[in-house]
């Protein structure tokens, strides 16, 4: 039986990144991205360059029909589903003041309910291939209170601590959930350029998500519980806990005052 990869957010940046690495490692794949994101060019390139099977499902992650409409789509077409990546999501805007509500709700809708109905739809079908793993992708933003990050920390938060959670809840069906936490990444033209205009620590943080995917592929392979990608992340979760809350602040303030003003 031919199993496969379900990844979310995969047209571009990291989700892009851990398809193809995926391919590399011969497995099957269904790609999940909006309408004309040049998921259908993606697709046959792999195909044809990577021998393995494609499908490709072109729908707005925003809405709660979109998780039915996957789930309707992978049992018409008998598809073991062996990875689920939870992959797309939205990044964040700015001041919570300047945010217009419709992002809000969209950010929280592609953040927290799609992948949590999606893992919700999907799991029977899991279960059925189990031994098989879930990859949810956090943020280190999920750890820290950081301005112009608001909705989209608390997010990641919602999906870190879910993901701790339903691990320990999925034991018992051999069903893996490891969540990957990663600092910044230089996937879109805005995050490559505001990741060259922080100070020297920061830009250790970054990870190119070439690197990025095969580390949340391996220790999801491994089963890992949850993994901070970077030596100098791992350094900065421990500075966390030591750091006093009024330094912090002032370290967020003088890094966030560098972004351009739609950052
Ligand atoms: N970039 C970072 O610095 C960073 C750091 C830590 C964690 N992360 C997390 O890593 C993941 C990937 O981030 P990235 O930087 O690779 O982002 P990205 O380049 O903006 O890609 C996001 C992906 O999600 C998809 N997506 C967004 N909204 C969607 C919607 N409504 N319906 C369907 N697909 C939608 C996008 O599809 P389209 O191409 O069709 O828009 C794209 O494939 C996210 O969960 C993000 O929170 C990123």
């Amino acid at each position: 039986m031919k199993a496969y990869t379900l990844i979310t957010g995969a047209s571009q940046g990291l989700g892009k990144s851990i398809a193809l690495e995926f391919a590399k490692r011969n497995m099957n794949l269904v790609l999940v991205a909006l309408p004309k994101s040049g998921l259908p060019e993606l697709s046959k390139f792999i195909k044809e360059n990577m021998y393995v099977e494609v499908h490709y499902i072109e729908i707005d992650l925003s809405t709660v029909d979109s998780c039915y409409a996957i789930s309707e789509y992978i049992t018409t077409h008998n598809l073991p589903i062996k990875n689920l990546v939870n992959n797309a999501g939205v990044l964040s805007r700015g001041l919570f003041d300047n945010l217009d509500e419709a992002f809000i709700l969209k950010q929280i809708a592609v953040n927290v309910t799609t992948p949590t109905l999606l893992i919700k739809l999907l799991l029977n079908n899991m279960k059925s291939v189990a031994p098989a793993s879930i990859l949810n992708i956090s943020s280190m933003a999920s750890f820290f209170a950081l301005p112009k990050k608001q909705v989209y920390g608390a997010t990641k938060a919602y999906l870190t601590s879910f993901s701790k959670s339903l691990r320990k809840e999925l034991k018992t069906t051999n069903i893996s959930v490891t969540t990957i936490c990663p600092g910044g990444l230089n996937t879109t033209t805005r995050l490559c350029y505001q990741n060259r205009i922080v100070s020297w620590v920061t830009r250790k943080t970054v990870l190119n998500p070439e690197d990025a995917s095969k580390i949340a592929i391996e220790a999801m392979l491994r089963k890992q519980r949850l993994i901070v990608p970077g030596f100098v992340n791992k350094c900065l979760m421990i500075l966390d806990k030591l750091l006093p809350e009024f330094i912090k602040d002032k370290l967020a303030e003088k890094e966030l005052n560098k972004f351009p003003k739609a950052a």
